[in-house]
C-alpha cells in the first residue's frame, strides 16, 4: 500500500523545504519529494537558492569583494600587500563547501523536525479518496499518497530565443556560478539582479565585463534617484552597462562568443567575449509535474494559479515560491510556505506582500521596501521625502566607504512610511529595521525618536527620517 501522509511538498527550495518544517512543527505528517542533485548524484536540499542562486552568489561576490579590497582599498589603511593574486578555482571550490554545508543542514533540519525526504521527480497521478497520488521518479520509483499537496517547484533561467544554454560559453546562472577561471572578457544581457552581481564578481577579478540591457533606464523598479546613484557608482568602478539595445544573432565559436546587437543611437555594433552569461529573468517551472492528471490550472505566464492564500483551483492543493506569481525571491517564498502550512493547520497563516524586502549585493548594496518615489507619484499620493548620505555617517567615515543614502518616504499626511530606499554599505542589513518600522506602521517621527547606536550606519536611517520633517543633525 503506497504511503499516506497528511503534507506533501513538492520541491525542497526556500519554499518547500521552510513550508515542509513547518507543517511538521505543527503535527503534520510531511514529505518532501525533491529531484536536485550533487555532483555524485546525490540529493542537494535547497533548490535554486541554496545550488545556484542566493548562496553560491553571496559566496563569490564575498570573496571577490575580500580581493577587491586588497587590490584597491587596503593601502588607504596604510596595509600593503605585496604578490597579491587570485586563486579563482579555489574561490569556486569554497563557494561549492558552503553550498554543501547548506545542503547538509537543511537534510539535518528534516531529520530534527521528522520530515520524510523522497529524492526523485514528483509528479500528479490523480486524485483519489484519500487524498493526492505523487508518483516519486528517482533511483526507484514509488507512489505516495498526500492529503494537501504544496507544490513548490520554482523557477527556471530564461534563454534568448534560439540561443539555448549550453554551460560552456552561453551561461545560465547555472553555468554562471561554475565559471573557474577569470575570463577576459564576460558579456552578460540583462542588467537586473544576476546581470549586476555576477558581472561585479568578475570586473573585480579583473574580467572585462560588458553588460547588455535592453531597457532604456537601469534597474526600472528600483527608486529613480537611488538607481542614479547606483549607476553612477557602476560607471566609477568600469562597469560597463550598455542600456537601450536591441540584441540579435548570438554566435558561438572556437574563440568564443559575438553577439549582434543595435545601440540605443541605432548603430549597428558587435561584443566579442569569452563567455555569455543570459540573465534576462526567470519562469516559473512546472516541467514533468503532470499539472493535466489532475487539472491543475496554470496561468498564462505558465505559472500556478493561485489566490492571495496560495490555494490553486484544486481543494488541498496549494502553491508558493517561484512557480506562483509575485517576485522571485527566496524570503518571499519562505513566507508563503509556512503561511500555506499554518493555514492547514487551521491556524491564520499571513503575508504581507507590501513590506517583501529587495535586496541587490552589489558593491554599493542596494536594498529597499515599499513604493518608490515614481510609484507615490503615479499612484497620486501626497508624501515627504528625506535622504540622508553616507558621507555625513561616521561610521561609514570609518569604514572608508561613504558612497550613497538612505531615502524615507513618509505619507504627508499621517506621516506613516510608504518606502525606504538604501544604496550604500550594509544596505541589505540595514532594510531589516525599515521592514519592521512599515509592517508596524510607523511613521518617520518614530525612527527619528529612537535612539540609535554611535557609531553605526543605522544613525543615516534614523537621519532620513529626520529629513523627512527638514531636521537633520548630522548633515
Ligand atoms: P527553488 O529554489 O527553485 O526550488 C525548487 C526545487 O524544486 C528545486 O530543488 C527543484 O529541483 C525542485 N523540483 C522542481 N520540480 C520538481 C519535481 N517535479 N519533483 C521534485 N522536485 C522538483 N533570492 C533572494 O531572495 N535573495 C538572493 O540573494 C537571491 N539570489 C539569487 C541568485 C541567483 C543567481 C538566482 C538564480 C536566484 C536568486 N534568488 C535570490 C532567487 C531565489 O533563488 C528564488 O526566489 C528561490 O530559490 C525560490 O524558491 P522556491 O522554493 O520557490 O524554488
Ligand atoms: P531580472 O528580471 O532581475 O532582470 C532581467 C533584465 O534583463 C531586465 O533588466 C530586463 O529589462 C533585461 N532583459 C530582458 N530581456 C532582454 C533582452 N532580450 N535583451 C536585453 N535585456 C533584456 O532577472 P534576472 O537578473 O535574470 O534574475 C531573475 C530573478 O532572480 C530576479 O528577478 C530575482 O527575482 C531573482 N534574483 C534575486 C537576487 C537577489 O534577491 N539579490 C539575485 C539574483 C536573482
Amino acid at each position: 500500500m503506497s504511503k499516506q501522509f497528511d503534507v506533501i511538498v513538492i520541491g525542497g527550495g526556500p519554499g518547500g523545504y521552510i513550508a515542509a518544517i513547518r507543517a511538521a512543527q505543527l503535527g503534520q505528517n510531511v514529505a518532501c519529494v525533491d529531484e536536485w542533485k550533487n555532483s555524485q548524484g546525490g540529493p542537494a536540499l535547497g533548490g535554486t537558492c541554496t545550488n545556484v542562486g542566493c548562496i553560491p552568489s553571496k559566496a563569490l561576490l564575498q570573496s571577490s569583494e575580500h580581493y577587491e579590497q586588497a587590490s584597491h582599498h587596503f593601502s588607504d589603511h596604510g596595509i600593503t600587500v605585496k604578490g597579491l593574486s587570485m586563486d579563482v578555482a579555489k574561490m569556486v571550490a569554497r563557494k561549492d563547501t558552503v553550498v554543501k554545508q547548506n545542503n547538509d543542514g537543511i537534510q539535518y533540519l528534516f531529520k530534527k523536525n521528522k520530515v520524510s525526504f523522497f529524492h526523485g521527480r514528483g509528479s500528479f497521478v490523480k486524485a483519489s479518496a484519500d487524498g493526492y497520488e505523487i508518483k516519486v521518479a528517482g533511483a526507484t520509483e514509488e507512489t505516495i499518497v498526500g492529503r494537501h499537496i504544496i507544490v513548490a517547484t520554482g523557477s527556471n533561467a530564461r534563454a534568448l530565443p534560439g540561443t539555448p544554454f549550453d554551460e560552456e560559453l552561453i551561461l545560465s546562472n547555472d553555468g554562471a556560478l561554475r565559471i573557474n577561471a577569470a575570463p577576459k572578457k564576460l558579456g552578460l544581457i540583462g542588467a537586473g539582479v544576476i546581470g549586476l552581481e555576477m558581472g561585479s564578481v568578475w570586473r573585480r577579478l579583473g574580467t572585462d565585463v560588458t553588460i547588455l540591457e535592453g531597457l532604456p533606464t537601469l534597474l526600472g523598479v528600483v527608486d529613480d534617484q537611488i538607481a542614479k546613484e547606483a549607476k553612477k557608482a557602476f560607471d566609477k568602478q568600469g562597469l560597463k552597462i550598455e542600456l537601450g539595445v536591441n540584441v540579435g544573432e548570438i554566435k558561438t565559436s572556437k574563440k568564443g562568443v559575438t553577439v549582434a546587437y543595435t545601440s540605443a543611437k541605432g548603430e549597428a555594433k558587435t561584443l566579442e567575449v569569452d563567455k555569455l552569461i543570459v540573465s534576462i529573468g526567470r519562469s516559473p517551472n512546472t516541467i514533468g509535474l503532470n499539472v493535466e492528471a489532475v487539472g491543475l490550472k496554470l496561468n498564462e505566464r505558465g505559472a500556478i494559479e493561485v489566490d492571495a492564500d496560495c490555494k490553486t483551483n484544486l481543494p488541498g492543493v496549494w502553491a508558493v515560491g517561484d512557480v506562483v506569481r509575485g517576485p522571485m525571491l527566496a524570503h518571499k517564498a519562505e513566507e508563503e510556505g509556512v503561511a500555506v502550512a499554518e493555514r492547514i493547520a487551521g491556524q491564520h497563516g499571513h503575508v504581507n506582500f507590501q513590506t517583501i524586502p529587495w535586496v541587490i549585493y552589489t558593491s554599493p548594496e542596494i536594498a529597499w521596501v515599499g513604493r518608490t518615489e515614481q510609484q507615490l507619484k503615479a499612484d497620486g499620493v501626497a508624501y515627504k521625502a528625506g535622504t540622508f548620505p553616507f558621507l555625513a555617517n561616521g561610521r561609514a567615515r570609518a569604514l572608508g566607504d561613504t558612497t550613497g543614502m538612505v531615502k524615507m518616504l513618509a505619507d504627508a499626511t499621517t506621516d506613516e512610511i510608504l518606502g525606504v530606499h538604501i544604496v550604500g554599505p550594509m544596505a541589505s542589513e540595514l532594510i531589516a529595521e525599515c521592514v519592521m518600522a512599515m509592517e508596524f506602521r510607523a511613521s518617520s517621527e518614530d525612527i527619528a525618536r529612537i535612539c540609535h547606536a554611535h557609531p553605526s550606519l543605522s544613525e543615516s536611517t534614523k537621519e532620513a527620517a529626520l529629513a523627512v520633517d527638514k531636521r537633520t543633525l548630522n548633515f
